[in-house]
C-alpha cells in the first residue's frame, strides 16, 4: 500500500500532476489575488483596532507589552477603589495616611484576611455612609469584603470573555488561513518547506489563544501572546506576497515541479 502510494507520487511528480499557478485561468488569479489583497487589507485594519482598543491601558500612550498584560492579567495599579481613593473618594478618609493603607492591600492582592483586619475598619468608618445598597444601590457596595473585592481586584479579561473572543477567533482565522494556504499550495518551491510554511499560520494562532489563557494568571506570557500573534501575521502575510508574486511574476518554464 505505502509501496503504491509512493509510485504514484512519484509519477504524479515526474508527468507534474500537481496543480500550480501555471496551471489556472487568469479569472481565477484575479479571483485569488482579490481575496489575498482583501485578507491582507483586513488584517492591517484588525492591527489597527487591536492598538486602539490596547493601547493606553498601563495608563501610557501606545502599545506596549504591559498593555498586553494589563489587558489579560489585570493590573494592581488600575483598579476602581485605588483610583477612586486616589481621586474623588479621597476627602471622605479620616485620616490621610488610611490612603497608603488601601493601596497596600490593593497591591498585596486585596486578600480577605487583612481586609477584615485592617480595611474594613476603615470603610466602615467614612465610606459606608454612602457606600450602603440600601442607601446607594447604584453605588459600590462597600459594607462587606464580595463588593469591596469587585471594585479591589481589576482582573483583566474574564474567563466568559476570553472563551467568546477565542472561539470567535479560532473559527474565522481557521476559514481564512485554509483559503490562503489553498492557494499558496500553487507555488513553486521546495516541498519540505512548502509543508512546514503551511502549518506555521495554524499552530501560531494555536498558541495566540493558548497563552491568552495563561497570562490570565502569568502576566509574563504576554511576551508569548505577541511573538505567536507576530509569527501569525509575518507567516500570513509571507504567504500572500509569495503566492500574488507567483502567481503574476515567476517564470516556472525551467523548474521542474515537485510533491504538494
Ligand atoms: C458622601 C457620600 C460618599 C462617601 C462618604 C464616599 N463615597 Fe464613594 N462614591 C460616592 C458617589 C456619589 C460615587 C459615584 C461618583 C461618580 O460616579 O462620579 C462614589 C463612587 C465611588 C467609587 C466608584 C468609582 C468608580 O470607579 O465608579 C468607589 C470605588 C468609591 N466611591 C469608594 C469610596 C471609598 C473608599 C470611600 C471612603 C473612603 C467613599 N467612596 C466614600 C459617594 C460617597
Amino acid at each position: 500500500m505505502a509501496e503504491s502510494y509512493r509510485n504514484r507520487s512519484e509519477s504524479d511528480r515526474r508527468s507534474g500532476n500537481y496543480r500550480r499557478f501555471r496551471d489556472i485561468s487568469v479569472s481565477e488569479r484575479i479571483l485569488n489575488t482579490a481575496f489575498l489583497l482583501t485578507v491582507g487589507i483586513g488584517y492591517l485594519v484588525a492591527l489597527a483596532n487591536m492598538y486602539y482598543t490596547h493601547q493606553g491601558r498601563d495608563g501610557k500612550a501606545g502599545l506596549s507589552i504591559d498593555d498586553v498584560m494589563v489587558a489579560y492579567h489585570g493590573s494592581h495599579n488600575q483598579t476602581r477603589l485605588g483610583s477612586a481613593i486616589k481621586g474623588i473618594m479621597e476627602p471622605n478618609l479620616k485620616y490621610k495616611s488610611d490612603k497608603d493603607v488601601i493601596l497596600q492591600w490593593i497591591h498585596n492582592g486585596a486578600e480577605e484576611p487583612e481586609y477584615q483586619e485592617r480595611i474594613a475598619p476603615i470603610l466602615n468608618r467614612d465610606c459606608i455612609t454612602c457606600h450602603t445598597p440600601a442607601i446607594n444601590p447604584s453605588l459600590p457596595d462597600l459594607t462587606q469584603y464580595a463588593g469591596v473585592a469587585q471594585v479591589a481586584h481589576s482582573g483583566g479579561a474574564t474567563l466568559p470573555f476570553l472563551i467568546r473572543v477565542s472561539h470567535i477567533h479560532l473559527f474565522g482565522i481557521a476559514f481564512i488561513l485554509y483559503f490562503i494556504g489553498k492557494i499558496f499550495l500553487l507555488c513553486d518551491m521546495n516541498v519540505i518547506v512548502k509543508r512546514i510554511a503551511v502549518v506555521i499560520p495554524f499552530a501560531a494562532m494555536l498558541l495566540d489563544v493558548m497563552s491568552w489563557f495563561v497570562t490570565k494568571s502569568f502576566p509574563e506570557f504576554a511576551y508569548v501572546v505577541v511573538a505567536s500573534g507576530a509569527l501569525m501575521g509575518v507567516s500570513m502575510g509571507m504567504q500572500i506576497l509569495v503566492s500574488i508574486w507567483q502567481m503574476w511574476f515567476y517564470s516556472t518554464k525551467t523548474i521542474e515541479p515537485e510533491a504538494t
